[in-house]
């Protein structure tokens, strides 16, 4: 009898003993290899760095940061079957851990930031890591080395790394690491990106609803098939009139609209509130004359009027079915109406995104030129666009239920002047997800920006809104404190014309200035329907 007990007790021993076993932190360079369903690690090293300084970056790491002390860990991974080697690389800060995880996005055709976007969550005890998706090349602006394979096909693996399997293998490595280096997990877990990196994050809420507890999507690149078509549209536009419009013009054609727009909320700011709400008639510019450069006089003609027209009413089919959103009033024409001279003819010039994914992915065929298609053949585009690769990465499924039942928290922020995805893109699916997933105001919050645009990035100069100062913090606050955010503190950037402070508002509200209040502080205003 008694041995018979003491045999029971023996596995129980055992597992007691592999308990302990797991809760002891490993050094850096002998981490085991994590498990990752669907993957198999080829390799993982680790190494201390002592004092190390980064330098800066820009866009991705705008001041240099020194004296991190991290346990730096590369996990390499491949899918079987899928001939991918993916990078996932990790920060473990070595004696400043804030027990916290937060696994960083990417832009363009980048699945993450690279080393230097871990720096500055690393130097604040965070846990950093980001993956390249398998991805060669290593290129923002073109997917040349990846996108078709040897057969001249679309690689259709790698972009599921891209689209969505890349970003569940590095919550797993992440948290696996964390486990092992510090023998305990993560308190919590975040994602922080923005455009590319923002649709990342929307995916993790949409497939893997308990990878991350709070989630920051800036700008989302959701809907791809049909917001990338979209930013040809502009091109498709000028190529059919013929006539290339100069960056000056167009510039002060969306500020005749601004000026036009601008007191419709009650403040006089050189921003426009609600883009959607502006009705601009654009026959009052015609014959305007405008001061280009070196001080030339140039008149708007009709044709410039009605180009500018059809980018803001956006794609439509010849029977009047509105394809896509246009672009926002307010909102900066220059990247997607760029044209250049060859060899003194003008022509189109298409925003790198929507050139290459019709090139490579849509037609397979790296000798297309984008620039001279006209509404037949974009409406083709469009609908093909759709069909074939909306299931890998459209990334707008509306049923977020898995992520509320997780109690997750998703903020979106979205600049109303972004030139490139347009904030009706967020607002369409905060809309789809509180259609489809019931009462959200506890797990997905919606913030859009006046006057900012894309990432906040801001490089276009009539964008003058301001930019919400922290959001990530604001989400760090809402998962831990579970206090939801109801404004986000924004401020304008130090190279916009006028200066002031504002509360960013929770969608569907909107910042009210306090009669007789000073407009250009944060504390005149309230959120209200
Ligand atoms: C991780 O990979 C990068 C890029 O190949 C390399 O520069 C770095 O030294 C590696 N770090 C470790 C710890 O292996
Ligand atoms: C850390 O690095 C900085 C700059 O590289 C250097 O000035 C400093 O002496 C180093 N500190 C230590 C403790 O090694
Ligand atoms: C522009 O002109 C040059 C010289 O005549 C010629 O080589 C080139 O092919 C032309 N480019 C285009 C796009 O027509």
């Amino acid at each position: 009898m008694g041995l018979k007990i003491l045999l029971h007790l023996f596995p129980l021993l055992g597992l007691a003993h592999a308990l302990v076993l797991a809760r002891t932190p490993t050094p850096c360079a002998k981490l085991p290899k994590p498990h990752i369903p669907g993957a198999k690690v080829i390799s993982i090293t680790g190494e201390e760095k002592h004092n190390l300084t980064v330098l800066q970056q820009p866009p991705t790491l705008p001041i240099d940061v020194e004296a991190l002390n991290i346990c730096e860990v590369n996990v390499t991974l491949t899918h079987p079957g899928a001939f991918d080697t993916v990078l996932v690389q990790a920060w473990l800060p070595l004696d400043t851990w804030n027990e916290r995880f937060v696994a960083l996005g990417g832009s363009g055709w980048l699945a993450g930031p690279g080393s230097a976007g871990l720096a500055i969550p690393a130097s604040e005890g965070y846990v950093a890591a980001f993956t390249d998706a398998g991805l060669p090349g290593g290129n923002a602006v073109s997917p040349e080395l990846w996108a078709l394979g040897p057969d001249g096909k679309v690689s259709t693996e790698l972009l599921e790394n891209f689209a969505s399997r890349s970003v569940h293998d590095l919550a797993v490595v992440g948290k696996a690491l964390i486990k092992a280096f510090y023998g305990c997990p993560a308190k919590y877990s975040f994602w922080d990106g923005c455009s590319t990196g923002g649709r990342q994050g929307l995916v993790e809420a949409q497939k893997y609803p308990r990878d991350f507890d709070g989630i920051l999507a800036s700008a989302p690149a959701i809907y791809w098939p049909e917001y990338v078509m979209a930013e040809l549209w502009p091109q498709v536009v000028m190529y059919e009139a013929g006539y290339y419009p100069s960056r000056c013009v167009l510039d002060n054609i969306v500020n005749a609209a601004i000026s036009a727009c601008d007191a419709e909320d009650g403040v006089e700011d050189g921003v426009v509130a609600e883009p959607a709400k502006c009705k601009f008639d654009l026959s009052t510019v015609i014959g305007t004359s405008v001061i280009c450069d070196g001080g030339e006089h140039v008149e708007i003609t009709e044709q410039a009027a009605s180009i500018v027209r059809k980018m803001w009413e956006g794609p439509t089919t010849s029977d009047g079915k509105q394809l896509w959103h246009g672009m926002p009033i307010g909102a900066s024409l220059a990247d997607l109406s760029a044209s250049q001279d060859v060899n003194g003819t003008a022509a189109g010039s298409p925003f790198f995104v929507p050139d290459t994914w019709a090139r490579y992915f849509i037609l397979e065929d790296p000798d297309f030129n984008a620039a001279n298609i006209n509404t037949e053949k974009f409406i083709s585009l469009f609908r093909k666009s759709k069909k074939r690769f909306d299931s890998i990465i459209g990334s707008a499924n509306p049923d977020l239920s898995g992520f509320k039942k997780a109690g997750g928290k998703l903020l979106v922020w979205h600049g109303l002047s972004d030139q490139l995805i347009y904030p009706q893109d967020s607002e369409q699916y905060y809309r789809e997800v509180q259609h489809v997933t019931g009462y959200i105001e506890d797990t997905f919050r919606l913030f859009l920006a006046p006057g900012v645009d894309h990432c906040g990035a801001g490089f276009a100069s009539i964008a003058p809104g301001a930019v919400p100062k922290n959001p990530f913090r604001d989400l760090v606050t809402w998962v831990e404190s579970g206090k939801r955010p109801d404004a986000l503190e924004a401020a304008t950037t130090p190279n916009a014309k006028t200066q002031f402070t504002r509360k960013i508002c929770a969608y569907p509200r909107m910042a009210v200035l306090h009669e007789g209040e000073d407009p250009t502080v944060a504390e005149s205003y309230e959120c209200a329907l």
